[in-house]
């Protein structure tokens, strides 16, 4: 992997840098700014190099179709105050760009193109597209570790037409993460969370044989509950996961790994309604799972205690309605009481969990804080990462 660092004399060199800026948005305003704050040092990197910056990233899942409310344009005003310069927003259609189209004023540094995955050639890792991305710069940087897993064109594909190097957070990133599953210290503990369910259901399988302990919390652990023979009620759930579900419960079987979901959960009826404890057999036809109930956040409590290492991907809740964010905020506060006498190594990974740690201003006390979430899991998997390869 070729690192930026590197390459010297990029004057005015055109450089495509993929960013993962796929921060949490609400009603048009950025709610946590840590995935910008950590890519300020490669766009500073790049300017103080004298090279013209064209940025790429991605909000949300918007499937190739233009969603205004995933418009790039709130984080482009953010780096823009952040960096004191002006950055334009190129919205044309980014086939019909030319090279020369891109920067009107000549002393233009940096400009964004608009969300990436309104174009669905994006995701197919399409080649026309990426050639046509290509054809825009000179070279190639990736600092995008965070969405690394994804084989996608301005990701992946795109390393074939550009000279490609690595980003000085990616670099950063890979450093921390190859050093903690090298130097792991046993028993382990690996909490998954959040709701991108049909992201992580099919890593969990392979993880078992790492771990000590996988808690499985948050969205994902409804489906578990679900396969179990309980009601969900109307809480979120990934469809035709049972076979997945099947195969991790046989797996567990040739390992000593320990897999434990919620025993009890926090219902509301709607995403801003009061929380209620219930027991797994009373959940009703209109309840929604939010959060987890006392007694697994005790159980929970208890395995950190007796672990020397954790990692953490999502959130066990709804934390975005502080009357289910208990679960969540009491495994950060428990993480970090055992990390201040240093007799526990932890890793936190995923913007939402990210956002959540940042809430209780906690952020600066795990041992690393990955902007990660999917491909973090993904690299534990020992998984090599589609953009990394490509990178390689
Ligand atoms: C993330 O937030 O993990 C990355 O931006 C990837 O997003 P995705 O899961 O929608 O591909």
């Amino acid at each position: 992997m070729n690192s930026i660092k590197v390459l010297k004399n990029l004057n005015k060199k055109m450089v495509l840098l993929r960013l993962d800026l796929n921060v949490p948005l609400k009603n048009g305003s950025i709610t946590d700014e840590t995935r910008i704050n950590k890519v300020i040092p490669i766009i500073n990197f790049l300017i103080k190099e004298q090279s013209k910056i064209i940025i790429i990233s991605h909000v949300g899942r918007p499937k190739g179709r233009i969603i205004t409310d995933l418009s790039l344009k709130p984080i482009c005003e953010n780096i823009e105050k952040k960096m004191n310069r002006k950055i334009r927003l190129i919205k044309e259609d980014i086939f019909k760009l030319e090279k020369e189209d891109l920067f009107e004023d000549p002393n233009d540094q940096i400009v964004f193109l608009e969300n990436i995955r309104f174009y669905e050639e994006e995701e197919k890792n399409d080649t026309n597209f990426a050639k046509h991305l290509a054809k825009l710069a000179d070279l190639y940087v990736n600092d995008a570790f965070s969405c690394s897993h994804r084989a996608h064109a301005s990701v992946s594909k795109i390393t074939e037409f550009l000279p490609s190097f690595a980003g000085l957070q990616l670099e950063t990133e890979i450093r921390a993460l190859k050093k903690v599953t090298s130097e792991i210290k046993k028993p382990i503990t690996c909490i998954i969370g959040g709701s991108k369910i049909s992201t992580k259901i099919g890593i969990i399988k392979n993880l078992i044989s790492k771990f000590d302990n996988l808690i499985i919390v948050g969205g994902m652990a409804n489906n578990i509950i679900k396969y179990k023979g309980n009601q969900i009620g109307k809480s979120i759930r990934e469809e035709n996961c049972d076979l997945m579900i099947k195969e991790i419960f046989e797996t567990l079987k040739n390992y000593s790994c320990k897999i434990i979901f919620p025993d009890d959960v926090l219902i509301g009826k709607n995403l801003d309604d009061e929380p209620q404890v219930k027991e797994l057999n009373n959940i009703q036809d209109n309840d929604i799972i939010l959060d987890i109930g006392p007694k697994t956040l005790d159980k929970i409590k208890s395995i950190i205690e007796n672990s020397k290492t954790v990692l953490w991907n999502g959130p066990a809740g709804y934390f975005e309605n502080p009357n289910f964010a208990n679960g969540s905020y009491e495994i950060a506060k428990a993480i970090t009481k055992k990390n201040k006498n240093n007799s526990l190594y932890s890793v936190v990974g995923g913007g939402d969990t990210i956002a959540l740690i940042n809430k209780i201003k906690l952020i600066d006390s795990f041992n690393f804080v990955s902007t990660a979430g999917g491909a973090f899991l993904e690299y534990l998997e020992g998984k090599e990462l589609p953009g990394i390869k490509a990178l390689s």
